[in-house]
C-alpha cells in the first residue's frame, strides 16, 4: 500500500512539473485531489486495513495530499507570472498589471429590506404572498371594499383616475378581494405593493408609497387573533418592545375597525414634523373584515370571519431607520440609500 503512495507521488510530481498551462494544472488537481481523484479513491481502502496499517497509510496519504497541494499552488503561481511576462514582452497593448474595473455593487432600498423582513415573518406563520395590479379597476379599489359610488369615504383617498376609467390603486386593500375570489376560504395572505394618492408632499406624505396588506380568514377568527399577530409583527420587526396605542378607526371594509399607532421613533413621542406633532404615527390600520367584503370575495360571512390590516411599509421603514422625511425614500439619492444596505 505504501508503495502505491510513493509511486503515485513520483508520477504526479513529474506531470505537474511538465504542465504548460493553468488549465492543465487544474485538470491534474482534479484528477489527483478532487472528489473522485486518485488519492481520494485510495483513501477509500482505509476501511479495509488493519489498524496499524491504516494509521501509517493515513499519515502518508495526508502528507502526500499536502505536498501535492503545495506543488500545484506553486505551479499556478509560476504559470501566471509567466503569463504576465509574456504579455509584457509580446508587444500587445493589453497591460495585465493594470487594476481591473471596479463595479460598484447595488444595495437594497430600505423599504425593500423591511418588506423582505415582514414577508419572512408572515410566511413563517403560513401566509402566502400575493400580488395585485397597480393600475386597478374601480370595483376592486372601492366598490368591493364596501365603498359605493358617491360615498364620502372615497374622499379620504384622492385618486389618480385614468382616461379609460381605471385608476392607480390608492391602497393595497383591493388585493384582499382578488385573493378571496381566487383562493376562497380559509385564507392567509399578505400583499405588499406600491400605492398612489394625489397628495401634497411634506415630511410624511408622498404621492407614491408602499403598503403591505394582510388578511386572515377562517372559522372563528377573532380580534384576539388580530392583536396577537399585530404585536408579534411589530416586536419581530423592531426586535424590542415598542409603545403602541389602539383606538377605534373607521374604514368601510372592516367592522369594527382600529387604528394602531406607533409612538414616534423620530422624536420619542415629543412631537415633530414626521408625526405631525402628535407624538404618534398611524402605522397599522386594521379590523375585522366587513361581511359585505367577504360576500364580494365569494365567502359566506355566516361561516367565516377574518381580520385584515394595511401596514404603511414606507412609514415603517422610516421609523425603523430613523428617516425623518419620506421624500428621501423616493429621491434616488444613493448617499442616503446606501446607508441601510444589506446585500
Ligand atoms: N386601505 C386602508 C388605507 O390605505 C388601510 C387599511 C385599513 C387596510 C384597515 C386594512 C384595514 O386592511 O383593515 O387607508
Amino acid at each position: 500500500m505504501i508503495g502505491k503512495i510513493s509511486k503515485l507521488r513520483d508520477v504526479a510530481v513529474a506531470k505537474i512539473k511538465e504542465a504548460g498551462s493553468s488549465a492543465e494544472v487544474e485538470e491534474l488537481r482534479v484528477k489527483l485531489l478532487g472528489k473522485k481523484g486518485e488519492l481520494t479513491e485510495m483513501l477509500k481502502d482505509l476501511k479495509n486495513m488493519a489498524i496499524e496499517e491504516r494509521k501509517q497509510f493515513g499519515q502518508e496519504a495526508n502528507a502526500l495530499k499536502n505536498e501535492l497541494s503545495e506543488i500545484i499552488e506553486a505551479k499556478f503561481k509560476e504559470l501566471s507570472a509567466n503569463d504576465v511576462k509574456k504579455s509584457l514582452s509580446s508587444g500587445s497593448n493589453f497591460d495585465i498589471s493594470l487594476p481591473g474595473t471596479h463595479y460598484k455593487l447595488g444595495s437594497l432600498h430600505p423599504v425593500t429590506i423591511v418588506q423582505k423582513e415582514i414577508e419572512k415573518i408572515f410566511t413563517g406563520m403560513g401566509f402566502n404572498i400575493v400580488d395585485g395590479p397597480e393600475v386597478e379597476e374601480e370595483f376592486y379599489n372601492f366598490e368591493a371594499l364596501n365603498i359605493p359610488k358617491h360615498h364620502p369615504a372615497r374622499d379620504m383617498q384622492d385618486t389618480y383616475w385614468l382616461e379609460n376609467g381605471s385608476l392607480l390603486r390608492t391602497h393595497t386593500s383591493p388585493c384582499q378581494v382578488r385573493a378571496m375570489q381566487k383562493y376562497g376560504a380559509p385564507l392567509k395572505v399578505i400583499a405588499p405593493g406600491r400605492c398612489f394618492r394625489n397628495e401634497s408632499t411634506d415630511a410624511s406624505h408622498e404621492n407614491t408609497f408602499f403598503q403591505l396588506e394582510g388578511m386572515m380568514i377562517d372559522k372563528n377568527v377573532s380580534i384576539a387573533n388580530l392583536i396577537y399577530v399585530m404585536k408579534l409583527l411589530l416586536s419581530e420587526v423592531f426586535q424590542r418592545d415598542v409603545k403602541i396605542r389602539l383606538r377605534p378607526g373607521f374604514f368601510p371594509f372592516v367592522e369594527p375597525g382600529f387604528e394602531l399607532d406607533l409612538n414616534c421613533m423620530i422624536c420619542g413621542g415629543k412631537g415633530c414634523p414626521t408625526c405631525k406633532h402628535s407624538g404618534w404615527i398611524e402605522l397599522l390600520p386594521c379590523g375585522m373584515v366587513h361581511p359585505n367584503v367577504l360576500r364580494y370575495g365569494g365567502i359566506d360571512p355566516e361561516e367565516y370571519t377574518g381580520f385584515a390590516f394595511g401596514l404603511g411599509l414606507t412609514r415603517l421603514a422610516m421609523m425603523k431607520y430613523g428617516i425623518s422625511d419620506i421624500r428621501v425614500l423616493n429621491s434616488g439619492d444613493l448617499r442616503a440609500m446606501e446607508q441601510f444596505s444589506v446585500r
